[in-house]
This record gives C-alpha cells, sequence and structure tokens, in this order.
C-alpha cells in the first residue's frame, strides 16, 4: 500500500534527497538534467516537448532512487485542444461538463508526458476588476464547491495530480487588485472562501497551492494558522502544499523575512511543502536542518506528502507515455468536438429581443465586425497551455462556414486592431453593416488583459470599442453583439439598445464553430451567469448574496440601499441567461414545510416548454434564513438542476436539499444552523422566482470542521 511504500523509501533517503523532493527545476533551467540526476529535485515546471519531459524523467528514474519526477503545468482549461475558460464552464451549471473537460485535457497532457496540473483555481471570484476572476468558478459558494469537486474528480479519473488554489483568500484582494492583500473576518472565510477547497480535497486533490497575497496581515506563505492548523488538521489535508511561483521569495518584498534562509525557514514551519521556483529551499533548507532552525520531521513530513502523491497517482509503476505517440493523441477530432460543445454550453444569451436569434432564412447577408471576429488566438484566453492560434476556428471562419451551407453572404470589417485607439476603419465597418440585413459585431477586451496580473480599473470594451459600437448602432441596422472578455465589461450604454447580447467568455479552439452554432440556431444557448453582472465598475464588488440591510433599497424612501446615481440592481443577476424558447412555471409546493435538522427540504414545481424550440432551463434554488442570530445573507443558492424540455413538455421538477445545509460558520468557527423560518424562492435567476417557506424544528451546532 501506499503508506508503507512511502515509508520504506523515505527510510532509504539521505537529507539531501529529501529536500530534493521539496524543490521544483524549471524545464528551461541549463543545470536542470544535472541537478534531477543527483536527486536535488522532485518536480519540473514549465513547458516542454514531451520528447524534453521524456527526456528529463529518464534520467529521474536513472538516479540513485530512481524516484519520478512530478512534471507540473498549468492545465487550466486544455492542453493542446483548448476549452472554455472556467468560468465560461461554470456558466454551463453543469458539473458533468466540468468533469468531463478536466478529464479531457489531463488525458491530452498526461500523453505529453504532464503528470500535475495546478488547477483548479478554486478562489471566489467576486470582484470583476481582479484579472483571474475568469480563471474559478465565479461568485457563488454552492456553484465553487461543485465545480471544484468536479474538476478534481476529472482530472483523478485521467491520472492526473490536481492542485487546488491559491491557499487563501486570494479572490478577496483589495478592490480586485491582483497581488494586494484580503481583509477578511474569520467567519466569511469559513462560510465563503473554505468551502470549494473542501469539497475538492473530499474529491481527492492531491496538492494546494498557497496564494501570493496577504491575508489579514499575514502572507499566504507565511501563515501557519492557515496552512497548518487548518489546511492539514482541520480540513485533514493529506497532500502536499506548493508555494505559488517564488512566493517564498517575496517573503522577503513583502517585509516578513530578512533573507533567503528566513524566508525558506518561515515557509516550510508554517506549511509549505515544495518551493516553486523562489530557489530559496535549495539554497538554504539544508543548513537550517543542520542548524536546528527547521527539525528534520519537518522535512521528512513534507516529503512524505510529496511522495504519497507521486505513488497514489502511479507515477512508479505506469510506464511513461511514448512522445512519439503525443501529437496522435492530442487535437482529435472527438477533443474537438468536445469543445465546440462545450463552449455552446458555456456562452450566455443575456437579451434577445424580438427574437432576433437565432437567424433565420430572413437575413441574406451578414456583416461580421470586430478584430476579436477574425483573431482566432484571443479567444484561446489566458493560460493557452501548449494551444497554438493556428489550431483555433475565428468567429468569423464559424459564421462563414454555417453561412456558406445556407447561401447567406458574410463581409467582415475589423473596424479597429486589437488595441482600437485608432479610429479610421470605423467608416468601412458602419458600412459594411448598412449593406447587410443584419450585423455580428464581436468586442471585448483582448486575451492579455484578463488573467493573472491584468487587474482593470475600468470595465468597459478596450479602447475606442465602445465609439466604434455607437456608429454601428446608429445605422439603424439590427446589431447581435458577441462579447468576448474574461470578465462581465460595463455595457450599461448598450445594454438596452443592443437587440442582441452573446457573452462568448473566452471560448477556447472551437470557439467559433459553437458561436455560429448558436448564431444559426443549430444548439440552443443554455447557460448561466455565474457572476452578477454590473452596471459600473463603482457597483463592484457586487454578488447577489448580500446581507440583509436595514434599509433595503426602496424608492419611496432616499435613506436606503443603492447608489444615487444607477438604476437599483444589477445589469443582469446571478443566474441569468435565455435561451430560444420560454419556460412557464406552475403547481410550486413546499412538500417539507416543516422539518428537523436532520431531515431534507423539498421543493416541487412543475416546469413547462412553452415556446417552440427544444430548451434547457436551470431551475434555482434560492433561500433565506429569515430570524438568526447573525445577519444572513438575503438568499443564498442551495441547489440548481438542468432540465431539457421538448415544445409544449411540462416536467414535475423536485429540488432537494439536507437542512444541515442552511447554516453558517459563526465568528469562532462553530457551525450552527438555527432553528426558525426560512424563505424560498424557485426560479431561473437569482432576483426572480416563486416564493414559499419552510421552518425547521431544530437545529445543529458542531465544531468547525
Ligand atoms: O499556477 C500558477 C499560479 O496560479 C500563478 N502563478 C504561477 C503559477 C504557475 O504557473
Amino acid at each position: 500500500n501506499v503508506a508503507s511504500r512511502v515509508e520504506d523509501l523515505l527510510g532509504r533517503m539521505t537529507l539531501e534527497e529529501k529536500i530534493g523532493q521539496l524543490i521544483i527545476t524549471g524545464v528551461d533551467q541549463k543545470d536542470a538534467p544535472e541537478i534531477v540526476a543527483r536527486g536535488g529535485a522532485g518536480a519540473t515546471i514549465g513547458l516542454n516537448t514531451a520528447q524534453g519531459v521524456a527526456d528529463i524523467q529518464r534520467i529521474a528514474r536513472a538516479s540513485r532512487l530512481g524516484i519520478p519526477l512530478l512534471t507540473g503545468l498549468d492545465v487550466v482549461h486544455g492542453f493542446r485542444t483548448l476549452f472554455p475558460m472556467p468560468l465560461a464552464v461554470a456558466s454551463s451549471f453543469d458539473t458533468d461538463l466540468a468533469r468531463q473537460l478536466a478529464e479531457l485535457s489531463a488525458r491530452e497532457a498526461l500523453a505529453s508526458g504532464i503528470n500535475w496540473t495546478f488547477a483548479p483555481m478554486v478562489d471566489m471570484g467576486r470582484d470583476a476588476r481582479w484579472g483571474r476572476i475568469v480563471e474559478g468558478a465565479g461568485e457563488d459558494v454552492l456553484l465553487a464547491r461543485e465545480m471544484s469537486r468536479a474538476q478534481v474528480e476529472g482530472y483523478s479519473a485521467a491520472g492526473m495530480a490536481s492542485t487546488l488554489k491559491h491557499f487563501v483568500g486570494y479572490g478577496g484582494v483589495e478592490a480586485g487588485r491582483d497581488y494586494d492583500s484580503a481583509s477578511i473576518p474569520a467567519n466569511e472565510l469559513r462560510n465563503l472562501h473554505y468551502p470549494p477547497f473542501r469539497s475538492g480535497i473530499a474529491a481527492g486533490a492531491d496538492s494546494v497551492m498557497s496564494a501570493l497575497s496577504v491575508l489579514n496581515g499575514t502572507p499566504a506563505t507565511a501563515d501557519k494558522a492557515r496552512l497548518t492548523d487548518v489546511l492539514k488538521g482541520e480540513m485533514r489535508f493529506g497532500g502536499f502544499v506548493v508555494s505559488d511561483w517564488s512566493s517564498i521569495g517575496d517573503l522577503i518584498h513583502m517585509g516578513v523575512a530578512a533573507d533567503g534562509a528566513e524566508a525558506a525557514r518561515k515557509a516550510m514551519l508554517a506549511g509549505v511543502d515544495m518551493d516553486m521556483m523562489s530557489g530559496y529551499y535549495a539554497a538554504h533548507l539544508l543548513d537550517e536542518v543542520r542548524a536546528g532552525r527547521v527539525p528534520e520531521a519537518r522535512i521528512d513530513d513534507a516529503a512524505r506528502r510529496v511522495l504519497g502523491v507521486k505513488f497514489r497517482r502511479g507515477l512508479f509503476d505506469n510506464p511513461q507515455p511514448d512522445p512519439s505517440a503525443s501529437e496522435a493523441a492530442a487535437l482529435t477530432p472527438e477533443l474537438r468536438d468536445a469543445a465546440r460543445a462545450a463552449a455552446t454550453r458555456s456562452m450566455v444569451l443575456l437579451r434577445n429581443e424580438n427574437s432576433l436569434l437565432p437567424f433565420t432564412g430572413k437575413h441574406r447577408k451578414i456583416a461580421v465586425v470586430g478584430h476579436l471576429a477574425q483573431s482566432a488566438g484571443e479567444q484561446l484566453g489566458p493560460h493557452e497551455a501548449r494551444g497554438q492560434d493556428k489550431d483555433a476556428v475565428s468567429i468569423l471562419s464559424g459564421i462563414r462556414k454555417e453561412a456558406s451551407t445556407r447561401g447567406v453572404d458574410v463581409a467582415f470589417s475589423e473596424g479597429c486592431d486589437r488595441a482600437c485607439t485608432d479610429t479610421s476603419g470605423f467608416a468601412g465597418a458602419v458600412e459594411a453593416v448598412q449593406d447587410a440585413d443584419v450585423s455580428v459585431v464581436v468586442l471585448g477586451e483582448p486575451r492579455e488583459f484578463s488573467g493573472e496580473g491584468a487587474t482593470r480599473s475600468r470595465l468597459g470594451f478596450w479602447g475606442r470599442q465602445d465609439e466604434l459600437l455607437d456608429q454601428l448602432i446608429a445605422t439603424g441596422k439590427p446589431v447581435v453583439l458577441v462579447i468576448m472578455a474574461g470578465r462581465p465589461l460595463d455595457i450599461s450604454r448598450f445594454a438596452d439598445r443592443v437587440p442582441s447580447i452573446l457573452m462568448a467568455w473566452y471560448p477556447g479552439t472551437e470557439g467559433g464553430n459553437a458561436v455560429a452554432d448558436l448564431l444559426f440556431g443549430r444548439s440552443a444557448p443554455s447557460a448561466r451567469l455565474p457572476v452578477t453582472w454590473p452596471r459600473s465598475v463603482g457597483q463592484v464588488p457586487v454578488h447577489y448574496d448580500g446581507l440583509t440591510s436595514g434599509r433595503p433599497y426602496g424608492p419611496a424612501s432616499r435613506f436606503t440601499l443603492k447608489y444615487v446615481d444607477l438604476p437599483p440592481g444589477p445589469q443582469f443577476p446571478f443566474g441569468h441567461g435565455l435561451t430560444y424558447t420560454r419556460f412557464e412555471y406552475s403547481g410550486f409546493r413546499v412538500e417539507t414545510p416543516s422539518i428537523a435538522a436532520e431531515g431534507e427540504v423539498r421543493v416541487s414545481v412543475d416546469l413547462r416548454n412553452a415556446g417552440e424550440r427544444d430548451g434547457v432551463e436551470t431551475v434555482q434554488l434560492y433561500v433565506r434564513d429569515v430570524l438568526a442570530s447573525q445577519s444572513r445573507p438575503v438568499c443564498e443558492l442551495k441547489a440548481f438542476q438542468k432540465v431539457a424540455l421538448k415544445p409544449g413538455e411540462t416536467r414535475r421538477v423536485v429540488l432537494a436539499v439536507p437542512a444541515a445545509e442552511f447554516g453558517f460558520h459563526r465568528e469562532g468557527g462553530t457551525y450552527v444552523v438555527e432553528p426558525g423560518e426560512f424563505r424560498l424562492w424557485v426560479g431561473g435567476d437569482a432576483a426572480s422566482g416563486t416564493e414559499g417557506s419552510f421552518s425547521l424544528t431544530s437545529g445543529i451546532e458542531r465544531g468547525p470542521e
């Protein structure tokens, strides 16, 4: 078994070799082969060819103890075939899809020798200014928990080691500024930020990456209370903790370590088992142990954790993939089909006045406008792993292909380039739109302005694209706006003036075909917003589950919760998303109006497809604890179910939630479910729904775990 194999190996290792397991070497480092040959590294990081990975792995296997390497890479939304970004996949509200994509990505990467991914990112995304919002599952804790579990299961099913990141509170950095600090109350950490880590751990996550940020005054990389006491203690995480890139070195810049030796010591004593690229574990850990400042038992613990993952993931037993077969495993028709289907299921139809979409035969000429429509590389988004621009199908070519099968003409005008500072091409775009029956205008933010290090202070389209859109709307021709971006953008100026708006996120390799499938009605949109869509940057952070105010918004009084210069509420609520048919809810019933805390709350409703096309509705259940010992959110998503119905079809939908889910953590950590009345809503987004109530006749009180 794994434990005895680990102990046997550990017993034969020198201190130097144990420390070696705690070090990542860059594949581009010139001395990497020599370091690996002497057992000086436990893992590699970076892009390499399948042959390069095989070569370094062969060196590791030929070293004294023959310990294989973890070969790490950010396989975040695919490897060579790129799927939609995680925020887009979260929009599908489809955990089976998330699991399938993780598994497919892992298989493609494993065929090239990559056996360890730095994914999933399970940080809460509640601030659209934060560029990394695109890498997570959005603002809701239930969705984040479910997506975390599904992705870990998917990676594990393929045999790839996964990483939950970033522990913890990284998504709460002040004003969305990447690399800044976060202040998060203890109960909010437990109610909101820990749960996706807990579910990922329960699903078998292998490693956890510490955050680059500072939480409540303590850098995450030196945070013993959270890494050791909470993560490894309370959450019983048995895998290993890896630092983020060079974040052990950042402890010096953050002013909590005087030099590399102190930084290495602090990180190791806090619970960081493996150093990603600061070089300080390699440079100082041996001396720190010899000087008695770091106990050898702590090194043993760290090495044991790393070796445990290697055994568990079969690194010692599975044969290395044949590098010459890696190309054949990449970009297969199966992967492309999955990428196309995933992209259609991830794009959110925000608006569709007078059923402009899907296109019917009456539109004989379509003008496609925008740099983002033709630049296939942009739609891959950040963290492209080994994805290549040349493999991607642009929106323009997807539309052209589909239009040609229907004898529809397509004209294209870029309007402006990716920076969109030069407006000289606007006139050409206006002409193309004037000359067409309908236009598809693809605007947003180029991919380099999304992801890590891409904090934004404004949320508009990049450059002068808004002026371009104004001019196109002024033609009076109907506009379909396709937004390509890694976050909700401020479209308040256009939201009521453009009849159809499709949020495409960064849809990946097959994005262009998927957009065409939706526009021409080969598929119907089914995705929902996993984030509340703000009206303006000043409304951020905005999320649907704010605490209940004593003065909620009401038009009758000045002294209520609102901005005086914005209409009430967000542009689009959490959970919003349209399709090409209509759904009707009726016969709503709370099956369990009064239950004990050990029981399950059940509600049921008849859902009818009242339109003329097939469609998928995401039925959502929101709950509010009416009277509690602490302020509770106005509502929280507690269950959701995707239901596919044919036109005219009706189905009784039942949603069930264990009453134990209706609790919260108090300041000291205790988890309580308090008896009393709860209100609930069932509907298609967080801002609407049929109301009911139930009461809990008993409660629960238990420790933090
Ligand atoms: O995995 C990432 C992390 O999320 C951000 N910094 C770099 C790491 C490795 O690429």
